[in-house]
């Protein structure tokens, strides 16, 4: 029999690894819907350089929504209820995150995925995100998604060890990267973002990552 259905031609979920899968433009139909989310989130929080406990600057810029938020600062890494430089809660998390974030895990076999919080990360061309675990939170037992906006980039998809040999995946406007289970503490970075302009986004790459911090 001769398929006729074009999703069939669309593009696949990717694994990356056991627990690793991309899912190739999963988040393009409801980009507006997000920025739409996004745009009072910005308003009530803006971007922002946290600093390091090193003492420098992040060059990735950075705000949260979300009943907890990821913060830096000269006492180190972690969640925070609060808005330092507002000292106000975070915004709560829209509606349209929790719904897309629910059904990127599930897609990827993670079930029952409610974050509380996100993360937007702002890079213009030239940042980078250097390797890192994500090990801030409660529960490693919960799952990541990262949606990628704007500006394409080259995540590195890395070993255990920060020394292991990475990967390199590319992710372009509206693709979600989801991970957990035994890949859950993975190394993973960003190289230099490339100089370009995004027809929707302009000079810029977001990255929306919901986590299950608390
Ligand atoms: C992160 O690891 O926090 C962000 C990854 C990304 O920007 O794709
Ligand atoms: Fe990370």
């Amino acid at each position: 029999m001769i398929q006729s259905d074009l999703d069939l031609f669309g593009p696949q979920p990717q694994r990356l690894a056991s627990h690793t899968v991309l899912l190739p433009g999963f988040a393009l139909a409801q980009v507006e819907r997000l920025l739409d989310a996004l745009r009072p989130v910005l308003r009530a929080a803006p971007f922002r350089h946290m600093r390091t406990p090193g003492g420098l600057h992040m060059a990735v810029a950075l705000t949260n929504c979300g009943s907890l938020g990821w913060v830096s600062d000269a006492k180190g890494y972690r969640y925070s209820p609060t808005d330092p430089v507002s000292g106000e809660p975070w915004p709560a998390l829209p509606e349209a995150l929790l719904d897309l974030a629910g059904r990127a895990a599930a897609a990827a076999g993670f079930d029952a995925f409610i974050p509380d919080a996100c993360l937007v990360n702002h890079y213009l061309p030239g940042t980078r995100l250097s390797l890192h675990q994500d090990r801030d939170e409660a529960d490693f037992g919960q799952p990541i998604v990262s949606v990628s906006l704007g500006l394409p980039a080259v995540f590195l998809l890395g070993g255990f060890q920060r020394s292991d040999k990475t990967r390199r995946i590319a992710l372009s406007h509206g693709d979600v990267l989801v991970w957990g289970g035994e890949d859950r503490l993975r190394f993973h970075g960003v190289l230099p973002i490339k100089p370009g302009v995004h027809p929707r986004m302009g000079e810029r790459r977001i990255n929306l990552t919901l986590r299950k911090a608390g």
